[in-house]
């Protein structure tokens, strides 16, 4: 019966992993995809709390069944679609990256700057912990200490040269700002910057043209031409890191099979002693959720 109950599983998770990428993936979200990613989610939730009631296969059984006529087993949750992104993480939710976290932290350190403003793209498809990554660079002790000043602007799929240029002083003012003149912007930023090593992280760029790009990094440059400078880009396109006329990539790989369990059952069972049968079930549809952790953990956290 477990057997049964897992392939059934395996069916629901490979749907839902690839609508989770698609939905992140895209910033315009389709109701039709949301509903069918929380039905899906529902029933496998169904199927862990029959794992977790039964008694027999019987009980099972019935469970199942119910899965296969009832549209949708509870009230479909509503989940909130704001991917803006901000520099804050509470550490303790993170699973692994600790090498990732290193390898950036000492490029941006120790490196021997050729380039102007060396920018690293921290590359990978969607879900895998490319923001979560750069918020742990970003707020690292030696990058704290390394920056005078540290400046953290979502960009998503709205390259507006300007937009950007407002947002860092506004991270640098802590506060809005009215301002709509580039010129004055500019004046405002040459002068909050002036003499400081700056790191500012533009994070999710989907930019396909240098056009936007070279605007940007010629404003910056005429701000302050500091060597020790660093841009961290998230992005997951290489084509982005290429357009940035980047050489130090960082590729961010998926978790393995055990983080990925171990994130799962942190969003699933928090800190309950979890039944030696369902660890045995739960390790096996972690081990379908495709090493992604934007998959284990929405699954995990609806259970
Ligand atoms: N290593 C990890 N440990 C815990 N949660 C993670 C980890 N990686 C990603 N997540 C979670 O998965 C989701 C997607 O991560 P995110 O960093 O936004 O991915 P990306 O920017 O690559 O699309 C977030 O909810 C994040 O908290
Ligand atoms: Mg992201």
């Amino acid at each position: 019966m477990a057997e049964y109950v897992l392939s059934v599983v395996e069916g629901v998770i490979a749907n839902v992993m690839s609508l989770a990428v698609e939905l992140i993936e895209s910033v315009r979200v389709f109701k039709d995809e949301l509903n069918t990613l929380l039905d899906s989610s529902t029933k496998i939730q169904a199927l862990l709390r029959a794992e977790k009631r039964q008694k027999n296969d019987i009980v099972m059984s019935i469970w199942l069944l119910k899965l296969k006529d009832v549209e949708s087993l509870n009230p479909i949750p509503k989940i909130s679609l704001d991917w803006k992104t901000d520099s804050f993480i509470d550490g303790s939710e993170v699973v692994g990256r600790g090498d990732d976290v290193l390898e950036i932290v000492n490029l941006l350190i120790g490196a021997k700057n050729q380039q102007d403003i060396p920018v690293i793209p921290i590359v990978g498809m969607a879900g895998l912990g490319r923001t979560i990554t750069a918020k742990l660079v970003y707020n690292h002790e030696l990058v704290k200490k390394h920056f005078d000043v540290r400046m953290w602007v979502c960009v998503s799929e709205d390259f507006d040269v300007e937009r950007i240029l407002r947002e860092i002083l506004e991270v640098l003012n802590n506060c809005s700002i009215g301002l709509e003149n580039k010129n004055a912007i500019l004046y405002h930023l040459q002068k909050k910057l002036k003499g400081k090593r700056y790191l500012l992280i533009l994070d999710d760029v989907w930019i396909e043209n240098s056009e936007k790009w070279d605007s940007l990094r010629r404003s910056l440059l005429g701000i302050n031409q500091n060597h020790g400078n660093n841009i961290i880009v998230t992005t997951r396109s290489d084509n982005v890191a290429q357009i940035m006329e980047t050489s130090l990539r960082h590729k961010l790989e998926k978790l393995s099979e055990d983080e990925c369990w171990l994130l799962f059952k942190k969003k699933a069972f928090a800190n309950e002693r979890i039944p030696l049968d369902l660890e045995a079930i739960g390790r096996e549809i972690a081990k379908r959720l495709g090493r992604n952790p934007l998959v284990a953990s929405v699954l995990g956290g609806m259970m």
